[in-house]
């Protein structure tokens, strides 16, 4: 049975595998092309965080391959009564089949998994955010045709995204510079493995990490779940931007991506938003078209 927990687990073939099946999906879909892989199944979606993008591609990509989505707010299952998650992974995999959730602990995802019986998808935690990552890689390979040799570099918060553009990038043969303050470092253990396999820095330096880079790539400064932090957050990031300053040391056709939801003004600069929206967007659509890859990697026959 095949979950995705975080990228680490997945073989650098799993993810061409996906890129390119997400690559057939996107086709398939523009062209009128029916591909219900998943006719007859349920995915049941755990949201204990908010979401536009995920909950929105998740369901939309489920009915596309004629399977049936189930939004599972926490707010009305008794997991957010305190029911133990070993118990809701027993009873959920007798019902459906396949789980998205997003939630805070990646332990929480790893113990759905372990006792349940059924695929999970980690729809972000805290430490992960392993589906937006297929649909960066996706949105880099369809503008820059590969990916392998490609500069990326994040400038931010070393969480979520952070974390998980580390390890994709890697896997897929880019060079990855992380930009962030020196308490807001990436997992040390992923750092570790990033040096030790391929081409990696993190720096406070945000001009030296941004240097010829071909992708730049920024989060929020505040992430779900630290928004009681939002102001101190303003300060200690306050340089941790993408404006023309970053752009003019990046690659005169350097992307700029950006996982969404954007603070402009904050993370990046209106201008430099508005410059590389068509970019930005794609990347968006392709949450859809890569967690349907994801979706019939995991859920199908
Ligand atoms: N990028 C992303 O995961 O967006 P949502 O929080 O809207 O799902
Ligand atoms: N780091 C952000 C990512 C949102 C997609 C968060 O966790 O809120």
């Amino acid at each position: 049975m095949k979950h995705l927990l975080k990228l680490s687990d997945w073989s650098t073939q799993d993810i061409i595998d996906t890129l390119n099946l997400a690559d057939q999906l996107k086709y398939e879909k523009k062209n009128g092309i029916a591909h219900k892989h998943l006719e007859g199944k349920t995915l049941g979606m755990i949201f204990e965080k908010s979401s536009t993008r995920t909950r929105v591609s998740f369901e939309v990509g489920m009915y596309e391959l004629g399977g049936h989505p189930l939004f599972l707010s926490s707010n009305d299952l008794q997991i957010g009564r305190g029911e133990p998650v070993e118990d809701t992974a027993r009873v959920l995999s007798r019902f459906i089949d396949g789980i998205m959730i997003r939630t805070y602990t990646q332990k929480e995802v790893e113990d759905l998994a372990s006792y349940g019986s059924i695929p999970v998808i980690n729809g972000l935690t805290d430490y992960a955010h392993p589906c937006q990552v297929l649909a960066d890689l996706m949105t880099i390979r369809e503008h820059k045709t590969l990916l392998e040799g490609l500069k990326l570099c994040f400038i931010g918060d070393g969480n979520n995204m952070a974390n998980s553009l580390i390890v994709g990038g890697i896997k897929m043969g880019m060079e990855v510079a992380i930009a962030c303050p020196g308490d807001y470092k990436p997992d040390a253990a992923l750092m570790k493995w990033a040096s030790e396999n391929g081409k990696f820095t993190c720096t406070d330096n945000i001009l030296e990490a941004a240097k010829d880079a071909d992708v730049l790539y920024t989060d929020v400064w505040a992430s779900m779940g630290q928004e009681a932090e939002a102001n101190e957050r303003k300060k200690i990031f306050k340089d941790y931007q993408i404006n023309n300053s970053v752009m003019a040391v990046a690659k005169s056709d350097a992307m700029v991506l950006h996982c969404l939801p954007a603070h402009r003004g904050e993370e990046i600069t209106a201008e430099v938003f508005e410059a590389h929206a068509n970019e930005i967007f794609d990347e968006a659509e392709n949450r859809l078209h890569a967690q349907k890859a994801v979706l019939v990697k995991c859920m199908g026959d």
